[in-house]
């Protein structure tokens, strides 16, 4: 099971991420693509919440969906603390989701769709946001790029210490099946001065443009953009991050 044993220590990780920047970019690419106003928004692996939480405050009606149940109590407690009570937490899977009813937008942060397994889970995903999209709804999600698995990614190891915890984590990329294993193992510094062990296994998958936009198509969803990084530039054979911007069919399209 994945984002066990990491939830406790994810945010303290995370913590160079500029949500705040981030929804910045998200309000604009809802004012700049979606047919529709955007009021409700859900969050698919919303992890701990900290970009749902983010729009919340923001008055955005949001809901958000996790597998992980250890990563949602941490989002859930996190709501509570900030006296947050506009969020529907839900612990599902993203490849077979159900809501009570359609949302305005939907968004999947950092690397989620990298954690589906081929283009029919993509599919999968990808009509489940188009059955619960509102005409003119947009989905907007980032991935990894073949370019940072294979340069980044690729057989490196990296290392964390925030001073309470560290963490080694060890990749393997193989090219040929576009699978990353990454292996990480955490050590919890204990009050006596010991450390305690934690490990967790996770995989990505990496995604060409043309798989991505094929499932989108096929699933219904036209692409609005495809920008690199945060900003509005077009992807480069150097971008880490794509963000694609895709739309229910129907929308008043603006600034196409
Ligand atoms: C890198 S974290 C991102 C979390 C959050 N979006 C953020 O910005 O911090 C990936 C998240 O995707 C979730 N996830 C991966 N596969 C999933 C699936 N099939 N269904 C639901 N959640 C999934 C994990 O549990 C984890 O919380």
């Amino acid at each position: 099971m994945i984002y066990r044993e990491l939830s406790r220590f994810y945010d303290s990780f995370n913590n160079s991420i500029d949500y705040s920047a981030w929804a910045d970019f998200y309000e604009d690419l809802f004012s700049d693509y979606a047919g529709r106003k955007v009021n409700s928004v859900l969050d698919l692996g919303c992890g701990t919440g900290s970009m749902t939480l983010e729009l919340a405050g923001r008055g955005y009606d949001m809901t958000g969906i996790d597998i992980s149940a250890d990563m949602l109590s941490v989002a859930a407690q996190k709501a509570s603390d900030m006296n947050q009570k506009n969020v529907l937490w839900l612990n599902q899977d993203i490849r077979e989701f159900e809501l009570y009813g359609t949302v305005d937008a939907i968004i999947c942060v950092l690397d989620v769709i990298n954690y589906l397994s081929d283009i029919s889970e993509l599919r999968k995903v990808f009509s489940l946001a188009e059955n619960y999209l509102y005409p003119g709804g947009l989905f907007i999600f980032d991935v990894n790029t073949p370019y940072k698995f294979e340069n980044c990614f690729g057989k490196n190891a990296f290392v964390f210490d925030d001073g309470s915890t560290y963490c080694g984590w060890q990749n393997y990329y193989s090219k040929r099946s576009g699978n990353c294993s990454f292996y990480l193992s955490m050590f919890e510094r204990n009050p006596d001065g010991t450390y305690t062990r934690h490990d967790e296994y996770q995989r990505e998958h990496c995604f060409s443009m043309r798989t991505i936009s094929r499932a989108a198509t096929d699933c219904g969803l036209e692409k609005c953009g495809v920008f690199s990084g945060f900003g509005r530039e077009n992807p480069d054979v150097k971008s880490e991050r794509w963000h694609f911007v895709l739309r229910k069919g129907n929308g008043i399209g603006k600034n196409e």
